[in-house]
């Protein structure tokens, strides 16, 4: 089966991670993290990107840019521009790419402003609160649905 092609974005700060209030973000560095789902990846038959910005221009022009490479789907997680970016949800909605937002932590239980997101009710599916393993979930979820939709 030809595999399918995801970009993973992590927006600001996950550059951090490892290191960065690791009672909230746990004590996995970034590099790993890219390394483990680019594992599960192969297991599960998807070929996977990964790209950080502290930037939310960067992390717009790399939505368009997969866009044009016609990648399968997105796993992203937005960081603190979840809570504030229109400009990444209408990249989102302007490139029609499937995508899922997950979170390391669980958004609903902190602080009130981390309540809401941008792009949640844009999203294919929304992930959080498992920390690293949010990711993979995300991965899963998302595989699957882009095969359940190809197939129809
Ligand atoms: C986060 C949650 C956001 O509220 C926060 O700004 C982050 C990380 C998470 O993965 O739990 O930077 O997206």
């Amino acid at each position: 089966m030809k595999p399918l092609r995801i970009l993973v974005i992590h927006g600001p700060n996950l550059n951090l991670l490892g290191t960065r209030e690791p009672e909230h973000y746990g004590l996995q560095n970034l590099t790993t993290i890219n390394e483990d789902l680019i594992a599960t990846g192969d297991k599960i038959g998807c070929e996977i990107t990964t790209f950080q910005s502290n930037h939310e221009g960067e992390l717009v022009e790399r939505i368009h840019q997969a866009a044009a490479e016609h990648v399968d789907g997105i796993v992203i997680n937005p960081a603190a521009y979840t809570h504030t970016s229109i400009a990444l949800r209408d990249a989102l909605l302007g490139c029609h790419i499937p995508f899922v937002e997950l979170h390391l932590s669980n958004i609903h239980r902190r602080e009130e402003f981390r309540h809401h997101s941008m792009l949640a009710d844009i999203a294919t599916g929304i992930v959080a609160g498992f920390g690293p393993t949010s990711y993979h979930l995300a991965l899963q979820g998302l595989a699957e649905h882009l095969r359940a939709n190809r197939n129809t």
